[in-house]
């Protein structure tokens, strides 16, 4: 597990923050240095214009095993929101969802289905993203697509809703008039 951001990982305690957010890369390549992880940064700095407080981001290989020990090890440190890039589509080694799967409690099927939905009015291939998005404990995990610019405009469809998500998952029971 490649950690990106030593200098802010393990250090925060971010328990009661409804902002704070992680970021998992899913890679081979990007893990083995091949070449340099790109859609994290642009992902973090997309959350940090939103108002989230990015704590954690690292690149995993595309290794069940380690995708999973990624997403519980935020949830155990209380982070609010973990975004996973990579991972989500048809190759072999495409197995981000069903780690997500694996270590939730509840899925949330409408932001996958919210994602594609928008971004198939960029791309026919966005259905091909198999991205889903479940509670671990008080965390949501988010899915997205590998590329900078598939993970920022999938991010973007559903980052308001996730905000309001947060407040009901965080702050209890909650309006949702509109
Ligand atoms: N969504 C948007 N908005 N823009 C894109 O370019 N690419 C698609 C899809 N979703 C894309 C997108 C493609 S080509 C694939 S294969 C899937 O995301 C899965 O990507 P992943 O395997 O990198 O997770």
């Amino acid at each position: 597990m490649g950690e990106k951001n030593p200098a802010s990982a393990g250090e925060k305690n971010p328990a009661s923050a409804a902002r704070t957010a992680a970021v998992v890369t899913v890679s081979d390549r990007a893990a083995a240095g091949v070449y340099e992880d790109a859609t994290g940064p642009a992902v973090s700095a997309l959350l940090a214009e939103r108002g989230y407080e990015v704590v954690r981001a690292l690149v995993v290989s595309d290794e069940r095993a380690e995708i999973e020990s990624a997403l519980v090890h935020a949830a155990e440190r209380d982070v609010a929101l973990v975004v996973t890039c990579g991972g989500t589509g048809l190759s072999p080694r495409d197995v981000t969802p069903e780690a997500t799967a694996a270590v939730c409690e509840r899925m949330v099927p409408g932001i996958g289905e919210a994602m594609r939905a928008a971004s198939m009015q960029v791309t026919s291939r966005a259905c091909l993203s198999r991205a889903t998005a479940g509670i671990r404990g008080r965390t949501l995990i988010v899915n997205l697509p590998g590329s900078p610019q598939a993970a920022t405009e999938n991010l973007e469809a559903v980052i308001d809703p996730i905000g309001h998500g947060l407040d009901t998952l965080r702050g209890g029971p909650m309006s949702c008039a509109r």
